[in-house]
């Protein structure tokens, strides 16, 4: 396993993201919204898609206060999505600490969630550059469509283009986002920008195809947040897909229309199945395969010590277990 490196080059902006975030629950708003957003704060969380912005902006000489502005925004938006997304997926553990709605009603918790995303806004304004907000704007529409995708496509089988399409959109797209934006403040290059855009693209989808495997094979303490409740809850992804194509006849995969899937003992059982086959080692090199194109991205970059950095975080992507 590579040594997880890359943060500390960026210790002391990300202590000044964490600064601005929690600045964001001003005096004037009611003050359950202040608690929320320090349970919030103090659970951590790895902070990668801020890091990554960092990393590329410090690469490119981008001037250090906007970087900061964009990361606080960046990291404010997951953190409202993933508000919903527990409420939506009825999830109570998130970062090793109970979940908004495992405390609140539904109400509270949507309402909370749309405080996060306004004060997301609120800063990607304040990075006083229009293409940004735009791109901002932009991205938090694609995330939404990507949820709704989802949930949508609950309980039925997809393939692998679909699969690829919803990790774009609910997770990938923020991570090309980062990168992008932090480029975007550094430089009006377009093939700089085509190149940070295309490794945050690669590193965000290796990312989500990397969560989705750690909720086969994870433990549950490292990761921080409930395990083998994807498929549980209805959700088909790339391990499951590499398992139904090797195993088309399997009847705990073919029972899944005709009322499967409300057979939970059926339901864990292909979850244990999908744990012990191949399909994760599949799954694994799709993932280090994205690692690889992300790298490539990488080439032209300045040789510089934020390089080995983003070189070390698309790494660390594929052997993390958190
Ligand atoms: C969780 O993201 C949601 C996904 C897109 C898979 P992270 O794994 O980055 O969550 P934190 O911020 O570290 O808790
Ligand atoms: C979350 O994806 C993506 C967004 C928050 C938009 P997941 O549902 O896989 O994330 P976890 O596993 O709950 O963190
Ligand atoms: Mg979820
Ligand atoms: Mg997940």
């Amino acid at each position: 396993m590579n040594t997880v490196t890359f943060f500390t080059s960026v210790q002391d902006q990300l202590e000044f993201i964490e600064g601005r975030i929690r600045e964001q629950a001003g005096d004037e708003h009611h003050p359950d919204l202040h608690s929320a957003l320090d349970h919030l704060l103090a659970a951590g969380g790895k902070r990668i898609r801020p890091t990554l912005g960092l990393l590329v902006g410090n690469m490119l000489g981008a001037p250090e206060e906007k970087l900061i502005t964009l990361g606080a925004a960046v990291e404010l938006l997951h953190t409202a999505t993933l508000v919903h997304d527990d409420l939506i997926d009825g999830s109570l553990l998130r970062r090793g600490m109970p979940t908004l709605n495992a405390r609140w009603s539904p109400a509270a918790t949507v309402l909370t969630g749309d405080f996060l995303f306004a004060r997301a806004a609120k800063l990607a304004a304040e990075t006083d550059y229009l293409p940004l907000m735009k791109l901002f704007a932009d991205t938090l529409a694609t995330i939404v469509s990507g949820e709704l995708t989802q949930l949508f496509s609950a309980r039925g089988m997809i393939n692998r283009q679909n699969y690829y399409q919803r990790i774009y959109a609910k997770t990938a797209s923020l991570f090309e986002m980062s990168a992008l934006a932090a480029s975007m403040i550094a430089t009006e290059d377009g093939d700089i920008r085509d190149s940070m855009k295309a490794f945050g693209y690669e590193v965000g989808m290796a990312f989500q195809i990397m969560d989705d495997i750690l909720d086969f094979t994870g433990d549950q303490s490292a990761v921080g947040k409930p395990i083998g409740s994807d498929l549980l809850n209805g959700l088909v992804t790339l391990p499951t897909i590499y398992y139904a194509e090797a195993n088309p006849r399997d009847e705990d995969i073919t029972s899944l229309p005709d009322g499967g899937w409300k057979d939970t003992e059926r339901v864990q059982r292909l979850v244990d199945a999908i744990r012990q086959s191949s399909a994760i080692e599949q799954a694994m090199d799709e993932a280090r395969q994205a690692v690889c194109r992300a790298l490539s991205a990488l080439e032209e970059s300045p040789i510089s010590p934020e390089r080995d950095a983003l070189e070390n975080l698309a790494n660390f992507i594929v052997d993390r277990k958190v």
